[in-house]
Formats: C-alpha cells, sequence, structure tokens
C-alpha cells in the first residue's frame, strides 16, 4: 500500500519538475514521454488508425508476415531466454512473435515493461488466454530499473524488444548514448530487436505528422491540457497552435507549439512563465534513419548486426543486434 502511495506522488513531483526545468529552458521545451496519460493514450490510439501515420501497418507486416523467421535466428543458439520487451503497450505486433516462439516449444519467459500499470496488468490477465503455455512476467516501471531486475532474477541469454520506433523519441546522441546503456546489461550472445522508421520521401513523413484533421495537433495540446489537470496549470489551449517540420537531411521530424500571443502562464503556485508571440516549445522529435545511420549506430554502441527484417515498401525496419564473444 504505502509504496504505491510514494511511487505516484514521486511520479507527479518528477513530472512538475520535468514540466518547469523545460518551461524555464531557453528555449523552452518538453518531454515525449508525459503525452501518454489516460487521455493521450487514446489520441496515439488515433494517431496508429490514421491512414497517413504509415508506421503502424508497416511494422505490423513485419511482425505478421516474419515473425517465423525472427523466432528461427533467436533459435539458432538454441538455449532458454528472457524475452523482455522495452514499452510493451498492448501488445498486438509482438503477440505474433510469442506465437512462433511458443509453437517452437522454446524454453523463454516474456517479461513486458512498461511505464503503465494497467498496461501491465492486462498483458498478465489476457495474453496467457491467447497463447496457452506463455510464461509471463509482467515489469511496471522504468526500462533500466526493470532490465537489471531480470538481469539478478535469471542467468539466462537475453532478448530485448524494442519496437515502435521508440526510439525515434531521441536525438541521434541520446540514441547512441541508450543504446551503449543497454549493451552494458547484456552479455555475449545476447540481442537486442529495434524498430527504426527509414528515411523516405520527405511529403509522406511530414503528413505522418501533420494530418488535416488535427488528431496530432490534439495529442500535443493535450500535454498542455495534462499540466492544466494535475499540475493546476492555466494553459489557454486556444493560444498554441501545433507546428510540424522535416529535415531529410537530418532525418529529424520535429513538432512545436507556437504561442499565437504574448501571454503569462502559472504552473499552479509553482511558476509563472511568459510567451512572446510567436515563440516555440519543442514538444517532440521522431528521428528518421538511413539504413546506414542504423549500421554505425550498431557499431558504434557494440552490436553486430545480425538480420533487417523490412516491410514490402521498405518504409520500417524491425532490425536485429547481436551482442559478440569478446575476444581478447
Ligand atoms: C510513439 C514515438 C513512435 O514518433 O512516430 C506519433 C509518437 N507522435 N505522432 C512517433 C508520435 C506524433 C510516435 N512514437
Amino acid at each position: 500500500m504505502n509504496t504505491t502511495i510514494e511511487r505516484s506522488s514521486s511520479l507527479k513531483e518528477q513530472f512538475l519538475s520535468d514540466i518547469l526545468e523545460g518551461l524555464q529552458a531557453e528555449p523552452k521545451f518538453m518531454q515525449a514521454k508525459y503525452f501518454y496519460d489516460e487521455q493521450g493514450d487514446y489520441i496515439f490510439q488515433q494517431i496508429m488508425e490514421m491512414e497517413s501515420y504509415y508506421l503502424t501497418n508497416a511494422e505490423m507486416e513485419i511482425l505478421a508476415t516474419q515473425s517465423g523467421s525472427i523466432a528461427d535466428q533467436i533459435a539458432l543458439a538454441n538455449t532458454e531466454f528472457d524475452l523482455i520487451e522495452l514499452g510493451a503497450g498492448d501488445a498486438t505486433k509482438s503477440i505474433h512473435l510469442l506465437k512462433e516462439l511458443t509453437n517452437r516449444k522454446l524454453d523463454f519467459t516474456y517479461f513486458p515493461i512498461d511505464i503503465s500499470a494497467h498496461v501491465i496488468a492486462d498483458l498478465e490477465q489476457r495474453l496467457p488466454t491467447q497463447i496457452p503455455n506463455l510464461k509471463i512476467t509482467g515489469l511496471h516501471g522504468d526500462y533500466f530499473e526493470m532490465l537489471k531486475r531480470t538481469a539478478t532474477e535469471s542467468g539466462r541469454r537475453k532478448v530485448l524488444l524494442f519496437m515502435g520506433a521508440n526510439i525515434g523519441n531521441m536525438s541521434i546522441e541520446e540514441a547512441e548514448a541508450f543504446c551503449a546503456e543497454l549493451k552494458s546489461t547484456l552479455s555475449a550472445g545476447d540481442m537486442l530487436i529495434i524498430g527504426f522508421d527509414l528515411k523516405k520521401n520527405p511529403k509522406q513523413i511530414l503528413a505522418a505528422y501533420d494530418d488535416p484533421a488535427g488528431i496530432t495537433s490534439d495529442f500535443n495540446i493535450n500535454l498542455l491540457a495534462r499540466i492544466n489537470k494535475e499540475l493546476n496549470g492555466d494553459f489557454n489551449l486556444k493560444n498554441f497552435e501545433h507546428y510540424a517540420s522535416y529535415d531529410p537531411q537530418s532525418g529529424a521530424c520535429k513538432s512545436y507549439l507556437i504561442s499565437l500571443t504574448d501571454q503569462e502562464v502559472h504552473v499552479g503556485p509553482y511558476a509563472t512563465v511568459h510567451f512572446s508571440k510567436n515563440e516555440y516549445i519543442f514538444m517532440e522529435i521522431s528521428q528518421k534513419y538511413a539504413l546506414k545511420e542504423i549500421e554505425k549506430l550498431a557499431e558504434k554502441t557494440g552490436f553486430k548486426i545480425q538480420k533487417h527484417f523490412f516491410d514490402g515498401n521498405k518504409y520500417f525496419v524491425d532490425t536485429m543486434w547481436i551482442v559478440e564473444q569478446q575476444t581478447t
């Protein structure tokens, strides 16, 4: 009981201090992980159903049609393993892989990790009915904390899943640091399967983040609404407008909220924040990669590429990396 209460109050304090840090910075920014409150989850579902948001269908196609081949690669080592998924969500994509692994009678336990307790409870409840014989242990919390937990719980081989182009929410430098940190939790023979959105026609990319119905705009504005609700803020939601951009050279797709007027916003008693007319808040990066850049990232952070799995259009790749045996 106590731990739950402490945990939620410290999460709220973290939310407050991160929001204050971003609003007091120059230029202003917010962290993408805060998009996903209950309403944000709901709007993101709508984004994934948009015609223009090609990412979901592309990665779904990969998992639906190539999970057998992914499972074969995992089975090559012929040892039992832990399958650990970072940010499991509703597992609609990974379920294909779970089925293939289970059909091959491989000895593994599935550890979905998610920051949402609700998501984990739902998976633990639902997946065993969809996949009889599946061993599942849900972990609710921070990726690296939970990774360490799985490492102490078993010395088995590890296969990490990080799908959904979630790595896109990091800059290339942040992605490097993240992959290097993942690598430091792994041992020789362990695998990482990671989803990247690929560079493609810039108009197609921009259209995925700039829909005419304003769903992506709602997704961004919802974070202001969340601050109003949870931190007693007074953002006037009508005074901000979503702006998306894509730079084909760097591969950075960025979204901003633009202040439409000179205004002052309060976050409870904690801060008064001034916005000039046309000042922006940097909300999110969705980084796109060329295949070469992905290969460079793997190499730089100590992984060897085992295999790439593309959708038919080559919009997206789930790439399988392995930690090589140390040669001394
Ligand atoms: C969940 C990070 C993969 O960047 O494409 C979608 C989030 N933001 N539309 C992405 C998002 C706006 C999404 N990721």
